[in-house]
């Protein structure tokens, strides 16, 4: 059984203080750090790019769960390998060839993370899964913090799982959006290890990032 695994979303921190939210994470226990970068192309919406990524990298010592929502991917890995990556996670809808960009990533010696939209079928990505780290299961819509979890996605996390076991598989899964406390539980037993939240680490408890991270960890 792996260990649950908490990665905070900074799509829900305080963009004008990123270097310091981020120290109250690592300090809060999260156990890395879930980057949501955004095109305004591949989804309605544009956050962050290499650059910020550099310097915040600067402030932290844990790892950098980096979510590329944008399109095309292909010719931007180095650049966000360079900036720090340490885990890039890609769309299958984003690069013209799948094989071509995991090869990339880990030709860098970074993790390599497929991500699923909800509409997404897991049939996109059954060819790759022996050879990435990690899939990441999205249970929103990408592109913006504080949707409402899409609960029929817990299925999709349910036959990975299926999927991991049978064939002896030991990437990572990843639940992304609308995480809270009421959910995490069902978003772990249906096999997901790696729990990403914005809102709730952030906003719940007065802020409370360390009670936060800590409840979503022992629900
Ligand atoms: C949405 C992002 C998610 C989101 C999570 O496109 O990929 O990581 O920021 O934020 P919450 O937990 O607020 O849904
Ligand atoms: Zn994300």
């Amino acid at each position: 059984m792996k260990k649950i695994k908490i990665s905070p979303s900074i799509l829900s921190a305080d963009f004008s203080q990123l270097g310091n939210e981020i120290k109250r994470l690592e300090e809060g226990g999260a156990d890395m750090i879930h980057v949501d970068v955004m095109d305004g192309h591949f989804v309605p919406n544009l956050t962050i790019g290499p650059p910020v990524i550099k310097a915040l990298k600067k402030h932290c010592s844990i790892k950098f769960d980096v979510h590329l929502m944008i399109a095309p991917v292909h010719r931007y890995i180095q650049a966000y390998s360079d900036a720090g990556a340490d885990i890039i996670t890609i769309h299958p809808e984003a690069t013209d060839n799948l094989e071509n960009s995991i090869l990339k990533i880990k030709s860098l010696n970074k993790k390599v993370g497929v991500s699923l939209n909800p509409n997404s079928k897991i049939d996109l990505i059954r060819d790759y899964l022996e050879k990435i780290d990690l899939v990441l299961i999205m249970s929103v819509n990408p592109g913006f913090g504080g949707q409402k979890f899409m609960p029929e996605v817990l299925n999709k996390v349910k036959e990975l799982k299926e999927i991991q076991s049978q064939n002896n598989m030991n990437f990572d899964i990843e639940i992304d959006g609308g995480i809270n406390f009421d959910n995490c539980q069902s978003a772990i037993e249906a096999g997901a290890n790696i729990l990403v939240s914005g809102t709730t680490v952030f906003k719940s408890n007065n802020g409370d990032i360390k009670k936060n991270i800590n409840l979503l960890k022992s629900k």
